[in-house]
């Protein structure tokens, strides 16, 4: 059981943010990620559309005999969650509410912004999450739609990624949020520019806790891997070659394209 791998998928890059966590404090385990960059992106897709996209891919990492599935993927997450875990045995972690419980315990005023994709907000999920958990919290929330393709085309700290998110976050300055959660896995991407212009503002980046929740659910089944010299494995539904040059980009790494395969969801 241990030697099996933890499948990790998001619509494209985003869900590096939270893979590079995982690989932080899990260095053993051997994962395989996929990336749908053939659907980039997913913030502007249907309920029903995303469930078709994510189902194929859930699937497919079964295949592969995963050992836990995590959904590095906030639209995935706030869409299809409690479908995808019904539907399916492998165990399932989303990575939504793991920011949305870090924001709650982090925020001190009670005011809190989140910024996602137009479909992780659409449906007020996070709103009805927190309210649920605390209901003396109030809630800003600001789809920011073009920071997805900005990061996929590896604009994230340049003049027009600085102006994007001024445009979109200028809005909180008027709110007296003192958190914001980076609720979609791209985002963290543009950390340098987001503390630039919200600098009082506690940022969370759902990631870490993630991982954590990852750590403890291999703990609490006994099935950490031990050995050394995991295997990585990239499979993306378009172009490996920009996202290898991405994903070494991001995780600070130097895998050869043998680890990056092409496969349709
Ligand atoms: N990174 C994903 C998320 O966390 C998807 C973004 C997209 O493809 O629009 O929501």
């Amino acid at each position: 059981m241990e030697d099996r791998a933890i499948g990790i998928f998001d619509s494209g890059i985003g869900g590096l943010t939270v893979l590079k966590e995982i690989m932080r404090i899990l260095p053993n385990e051997n994962i395989i990620y996929c990336a749908d960059t053939a659907n980039t992106p997913y913030g502007n897709k249907s309920k029903q559309k995303l469930l078709n996209l994510s189902r194929q891919i859930v699937k497919f990492l079964i295949a592969q005999n995963v050992k836990l599935i995590v959904i590095a993927c906030n639209t995935v997450s706030s869409n299809c969650f409690y479908e995808l875990q019904k539907e399916f045995d492998t165990p399932i972690i989303e990575v939504l509410t793991n920011g949305l419980n870090a924001g709650i315990k982090a925020t001190q005023n009670k005011f809190i912004g989140i910024i996602g994709t137009e479909a992780t907000l659409q449906n007020h999920a996070c709103e009805k999450f927190i309210a649920k958990k605390n209901n003396n919290v109030k809630v800003f929330t600001k789809a920011c739609p073009l920071f997805v393709p900005l990061a996929e085309e590896d604009w994230t700290n340049n003049k027009i990624s600085y102006e994007a998110a001024k445009t979109y976050l200028n809005e909180f300055k008027k709110t007296q949020i003192d958190t914001l959660i980076l609720s979609c896995t791209h985002y963290p991407l543009f950390m340098n520019n987001i503390k630039k212009i919200l600098p009082t503002v506690k940022i969370i980046d759902p990631a870490k806790f993630t991982a954590i929740k990852v750590q403890k659910y291999l703990m609490n089944h006994k099935i950490f891997r031990h050995k050394n010299n995991p295997n990585i494995i990239f499979y993306t539904s378009d172009n490996p070659k920009k996202f290898r040059h991405m994903c070494n980009k991001i995780l600070k790494k130097n895998y050869p394209p043998q680890n990056f395969k092409q496969k349709n969801f």
